[in-house]
């Protein structure tokens, strides 16, 4: 097929729900895509912070095809071997505690959302049932997810949400402290947020908000989605500001592409997941545990984090460096190899040019290019990517 009729059949046959480019994509290899004209582009987006070591890496397409040939399911009725070894290896990563598998980012916050209020009706906290979640959060399209979602443009046509849901402002410590009240179970939110714009909470908040749901007994769930797995340069974001969280979520990267979620709970909390509580036909499959296998082993491998934080300070030197002087750049933000660059104008367009230019770039809200590429980009190719972005940006804001 062409790419003009990849265009068009995927126009004709699916649903509209997706802006896409006009791109067609057929093969990966580390930071670089080829598309279906056999185009190459560097890839500073990642499949949205997916690609956490880049794309058809040797190994983990070695362990998908052997586990592939070996058995590709079997379901939860049965012990798996390669979920068992990913299970311990996960609760090791995220700081102990117990792990239910499920297929995404949504149905991991679903789970947690679930277990949660299992674990208060259970007894630990009869009668709480609700949830404090930040203004600006993403949390997933699930209605649990976008319930725990509060932007309206995710709502809209699709009422009424799920009750017990109270948002808080961005960084305000005094409003979060006045939420958490005995009917709340647990605050739910993402140690960077993602989708809303690469927002850092202020210094403290996060420190603040783990003391104030231990003072509380309520749980503090961190939504590692996007910003977990070593994105940041710490296996989760919550280390990186000191805090431990009583439930983590993850998804994206942590199967390198193939779909699986997580969640992480302290022994404690996810004891109230009794046999048939909660469950998943695909979750934890052993083929995208076999995959997971290999971004844990390479991500918790010595010295890796430890790269990821020395090329995102790479990364953002450079981004301030091309922006030196501009007059439409309002600032750049972010930790590790997940940050964002406000723009005063829409970024659209920059998008566009970018993906013309060779280089993939993302957008979160409307004034935000996002940059989340596979950990595992080489100094040589965030220069070049530097320089193609440079070209890129709009001509008027030029010092
Ligand atoms: C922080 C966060 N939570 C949840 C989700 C939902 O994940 P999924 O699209 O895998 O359902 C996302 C996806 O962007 C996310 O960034």
């Amino acid at each position: 097929m062409t790419p003009a009729e990849i265009i068009a059949m995927t126009q004709t046959y699916q649903m509209g729900n997706y802006a896409r480019h006009p791109v067609a994509f057929v093969r990966g290899e580390g930071a670089r895509l080829f598309d279906a004209g056999g185009r190459e582009y560097l890839d500073l987006l990642g499949g949205i912070a997916v690609a956490l070591l880049g794309h058809s890496h040797p190994r983990v397409v070695d362990a998908v095809c052997s586990q592939a040939k070996a058995l590709t399911h079997v379901s939860n009725l049965f012990h798996v071997p390669v979920q068992a070894e990913l299970g311990g290896l996960l609760s090791g990563a995220a700081g102990g505690g117990k792990v239910f598998f499920c297929n995404s980012g949504t149905e991991a916050n679903e789970a947690a959302i679930k277990l949660a209020r299992k674990w208060a009706a259970d007894g630990a906290r009869k009668g709480a049932h609700e949830f404090v979640v930040v203004e600006g959060a993403f949390h997933g399209r699930t209605y649990g997810g976008l319930s725990a979602t509060p932007q309206p443009k995710f709502h809209q046509g699709f009422g009424p949400m799920l009750p017990g849901f109270r948002v808080v402002p961005f960084g305000e410590e005094a409003a979060l402290e006045k939420a958490l009240t005995g009917t709340v179970c647990a605050f739910l939110v993402e140690p960077i947020q993602g989708e809303s714009g690469v927002r850092v909470h202020p210094p403290g908040y996060l420190e603040r908000a783990r003391a104030l749901c231990r003072e509380r007994g309520i749980l503090f769930v961190a939504d590692e989605i996007q910003s977990g797995m070593g994105r940041t340069g710490g296996f989760l974001a919550s280390s990186r500001f000191g805090v431990a969280p009583d439930i983590a979520t993850f998804a994206k990267g942590l199967a390198n592409g193939l779909p699986l979620g997580a969640v992480v709970a302290r022994e404690e909390v996810a004891s109230a997941f009794g046999p048939g509580t909660h469950g998943s036909t695909f979750g934890g499959n052993p083929v995208c545990c076999a995959a997971s296998k290999v971004v844990l082993e390479t991500v918790l491998a010595p010295g890796f984090l430890a790269e990821v934080v020395r090329k995102g300070d790479l990364l953002r030197a450079g981004l301030e460096e091309i922006t030196k002087g501009r007059s439409d750049v309002r600032e750049i933000r972010g930790m590790g190899l997940m940050l964002g660059m406000e723009m005063e104008t829409e970024v659209k367009e920059t998008v566009g040019r970018c993906l013309s230019a060779g280089l993939v770039v993302g957008s979160a809200g409307e004034k935000v290019l996002r940059f989340l590429p596979p950990l595992t980009i080489t100094d040589g190719e965030i220069r070049r990517a530097l320089s193609l972005l440079e070209e890129s940006l709009p001509r008027e804001g030029r010092k």
